[in-house]
């Protein structure tokens, strides 16, 4: 039996992982450690409440305390540490909280894990790893033309979101660098799939367009996100955490570059073909332009030459499969989505980041 610490498992990578190890394996133990922020939700993880292999401790990685007693009660051999702050656009308006939680957050993770860790035998010491969850937004931002980010790519984080999670994985690396701690990196492009909060380009978009709301587009809509279906994720996770050498980082991507606002126009494609009889077609119609994201990063593109060639490890999905079962998965879950829109805090969030953006400038 292995028993995996996952953090921030009632989010949306996370509550993907969680369902992705308990469905392709049997010998797998799961503590989820989350603090249910606004982007928590248990719902993420129903189906699972009668299964012994899994258990749900709500409480703050912060909490040194309760870190402690996991790692006395527990015995934990590999940490899947996805816990964050995740929203580019709130770390604009409230740096703080992502340095707290990221940076403090991941700090404190580390600490406990590390005093932990040094009390086992050297079997066992050598098996144990913490694999951290970053982003391609570390590496900054790429004009049209330059190539792809490498692992070995200069940092040159452009957001407080993005300059957290740079500084979580300096932390990381150090703690590999000082106390051979047996880290592994691995830095992911843009996500989507079922579960994700609709605060993200396209959940938000789905279920703007379903409701016959506008479809806010930043700027031009000419940026590019490099977008890799959630399960490839997590399969290369798994493959990492298997695999993977401790001390290296793993760049991951789903070699799918899009501009916005051409990702929005399949969005509605797919849309008007699954809703025909939608008053709202074409949904096209609901395009918007509103002012630009401040220091918005132009494009991101991952080489994954590595993870490929070292690994195994490729995506399954091309962009317009993912697209087809997300959107799928969203029209099939209609409640789970309708409960996070109805929440106060939500719609507080539309306001806030919407109401001042208005049309674009021309
Ligand atoms: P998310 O915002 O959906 O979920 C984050 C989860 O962490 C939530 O369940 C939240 O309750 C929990 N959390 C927040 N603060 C906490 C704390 N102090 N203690 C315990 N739990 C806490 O995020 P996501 O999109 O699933 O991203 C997960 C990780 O993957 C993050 O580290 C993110 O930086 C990274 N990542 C995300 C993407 C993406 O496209 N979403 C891409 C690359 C990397
Ligand atoms: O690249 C990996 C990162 O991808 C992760 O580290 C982050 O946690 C995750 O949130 C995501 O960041 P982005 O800022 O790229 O994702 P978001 O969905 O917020 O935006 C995607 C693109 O769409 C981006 O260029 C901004 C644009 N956008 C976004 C929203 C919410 C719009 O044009 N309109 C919108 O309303």
């Amino acid at each position: 039996m292995k028993h995996f610490l996952v953090t921030g498992g009632a989010g949306f990578i996370g509550s993907n992982f969680i369902h992705y190890t308990l469905s392709n394996t049997t010998d797998i133990h799961i503590t989820n450690l989350d603090a249910l922020t606004y982007a928590g939700n248990p719902a993420n993880l129903s189906g699972l409440e009668l299964d012994s292999r899994y258990k749900f401790i709500h409480g703050n990685i912060n909490n040194p305390q309760l870190l402690d007693d996991i790692f006395q009660t527990t015995p934990i051999d590999n940490i899947i540490h996805f816990a964050a702050e995740s929203h580019v656009d709130r770390s604009i308006t409230d740096p703080l909280l992502f340095i707290q939680t990221n940076i403090l957050g991941t700090a404190n993770l580390l600490l406990h894990a590390k005093k932990y860790w040094t009390e086992f035998d050297p079997q066992s010491k050598a098996s144990f790893r913490f694999l951290h969850i970053s982003t391609d937004e570390v590496f900054g931002s790429l004009e049209i033309e330059e190539p792809a980010f490498t692992e070995n790519t200069p940092y040159a984080p452009n957001s407080p979101y993005a300059a957290s999670k740079a500084s979580s994985d300096h932390l990381v690396r150090s703690y590999f660098h000082t106390y051979d701690f047996p880290a592994i990196i691995t830095n992911c492009s843009n996500n989507y799939g079922g579960y994700q909060y609709p605060e993200k380009l396209i959940p938000l978009v789905i279920s703007n367009a379903v409701n016959g709301k506008p479809l806010p587009i930043y700027g031009d809509g000419k940026q590019i996100r490099d977008w890799l279906y959630v399960q490839d994720h997590c399969e290369a996770l798994y493959t990492v955490l298997q695999q993977g050498t401790p001390g290296e980082s793993y760049n991951i991507g789903g070699n799918n570059q899009p501009a916005n606002l051409e990702v929005v126009q399949m969005i509605c494609k797919i849309l008007d073909d699954f809703l025909p009889g939608s008053k709202f077609v074409p949904h096209a119609n609901l395009i918007e332009f509103v002012k630009d994201r401040l220091g918005h990063d132009r494009r991101y593109a991952m080489n994954t030459a590595k993870i490929r060639q070292e690994l195994g490890w490729q995506p399954k999905e091309s962009i317009e499969s993912g697209l087809h079962k997300t959107i799928r998965w969203y029209l099939d879950n209609n409640d789970w989505i309708k409960t996070t829109l109805e929440k106060e805090t939500h719609k507080n969030w539309l306001t806030q980041n919407y109401e001042s953006r208005g049309e674009k400038d021309k």
